[in-house]
């Protein structure tokens, strides 16, 4: 089977990294990729934004499925362009559609969505740039911190939480009124603030049938102990130690088990991951937001601890034979300590050499995932924000910690920076 990817991160070269291990592949091909998929794929320059240049590609190629990896074009309707083409007609394409994607593309669609199917997220309301002034009222019924969300897609910024009414109110104002989002603000989602521990879910369905790969926890903020702004993710765990049984099972009945449901009701076609990011409130998981493709870096902790063949689950998946599928999970823990070039999330430079890469770990304790790389005359370069992710496995997180700090401390380039404290906080909740 020739395959073509979509995407450049370190999500993208953790799954090619795990379907090249498939017996059914023929070719891979990445595009754009970075130099981590450059050493087990060929990388293609395209953009995963220009759909005809791409149909063009799997045409030439004879490309038997598509995959894409971030979100962007899903939200753009690549499925939808693709599917509704009679000239790809046999194309496996592994994402949802348009209408399915609004889950991630629309903070308003995802909130009515769940209203309507009685999945427990935190109250809410949402405001159009006219309607400023019922926004800004609207906070005082809510208890600060408040939470403000662009509606469309901002590239992980367009969340802000503040408890200064008067900096709620400016951010009401530079979203609706100011365009700081583009488009992606053109209407405002106010919630209440939920307190409680985040766990993100990785759910795989067809629409009828579906799977529940390992759970994992994820690092947003730049600073060690969870400061500075907001990022793509400085680092990962799986599992998340206080996921028992017993917030799984509410976790399924309450949220997935809907979720798939009402995709049916509201005749939603859905082929393709759900990536649910929840908050553990008490006992209880709620809904903070869906996303409609896997999580970075969550996905390279959260593959590594898949002992089926994932190809075989896409074509599965494809065939509508998800049902039939036997997904294996490694019960050993997974950790990824993110490398990043100093100034990101702001400004940063590109181009840095990068120097360790060749002494790659045993592959049943570690694995290095390129992130923003390239290569440039046999050298490794950086070439964006969140550089190398670092991925240790171990019998639990501490011994997985431990395999990730020490790979960590082996890569380096200019600038490098990255947090100490991956991870600390669910050990001591191990305890
Ligand atoms: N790590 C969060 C995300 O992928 O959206």
């Amino acid at each position: 089977m020739n395959v073509l990817l979509l995407g450049s991160g370190g999500r993208e070269h953790a799954i090619a990294w795990k379907i090249s291990q498939s017996s059914l592949l023929s070719k891979l091909y990445v595009a754009p990729g970075n130099a981590g998929t450059d050493s087990l794929a060929t990388n293609v320059d395209l953009d995963p934004m220009d759909f005809p240049s791409i149909g063009r590609f799997i045409r030439k190629n004879e490309i038997n499925m598509l995959i894409v990896g971030p979100e962007a074009p899903l939200v753009e309707g690549i499925i939808d362009f693709f599917q509704d083409s009679d000239k790809f007609e046999g194309l496996v394409t592994i994402g949802p559609r348009k209408a399915g994607a609004m889950l991630e593309g629309s903070k308003d669609f995802a909130k009515a969505f769940m209203a309507r199917h009685n999945i427990p997220t935190a109250d809410y309301a949402t405001f159009k740039s006219n309607e400023i002034k019922k926004a800004k009222n609207y906070l005082d019924e809510r208890t600060p911190p408040y939470v403000i969300k662009a509606d469309g897609l901002a590239a992980g910024k367009g969340v802000i939480i503040t408890s200064d009414r008067e900096e709620a109110e400016s951010t009401l104002e530079d979203i609706l009124l100011n365009n700081q989002f583009g488009d992606a603000g053109s209407q405002v989602v106010i919630e209440q603030y939920m307190e409680g521990i985040e766990v993100s879910y990785f759910v795989v369905t067809d629409g009828d049938a579906y799977r529940i790969l390992p759970s994992a926890k994820d690092y947003k903020r730049v600073g060690e102990g969870d400061t500075g702004p907001n990022t793509g993710g400085m680092g990962a765990v799986s599992p998340v130690p206080f996921v028992d049984a017993e917030f799984h099972t509410k976790t399924l009945n309450q949220i997935i088990i809907p979720t798939i449901k009402g995709l049916k009701e509201d005749e939603i076609p859905y082929n393709g991951f759900i990536f649910i990011g929840l908050m553990r409130v008490g006992s209880d998981p709620y809904v903070v937001e869906y996303n409609t493709r896997l999580g970075d870096p969550e996905t390279e902790v959260v593959l590594p601890r898949v002992k089926s063949d994932l190809l075989h689950m896409f074509d599965a998946l494809g065939s509508g034979m998800l049902s039939e599928y036997d997904l294996q999970i490694d019960e050993r823990a997974a950790t990824t300590v993110i490398l990043t070039s100093g100034g990101y999330p702001g400004s940063y430079e590109k181009g840095l050499n990068i120097i360790g890469l060749n002494n790659e770990p045993d592959p049943k304790e570690g694995i290095v995932f390129h992130a923003g790389t390239k290569t440039s005359r046999g050298k490794v370069l950086t070439n964006g924000g969140r550089v190398i992710a670092c991925t240790g496995l171990g019998a639990n997180i501490e011994k997985a910690l431990e395999r990730s700090y020490k790979l960590a401390g082996s890569i380096d380039f200019g600038k490098k920076q990255y947090r100490k404290d991956i991870g600390q906080d669910v050990i001591t909740k191990e305890e």
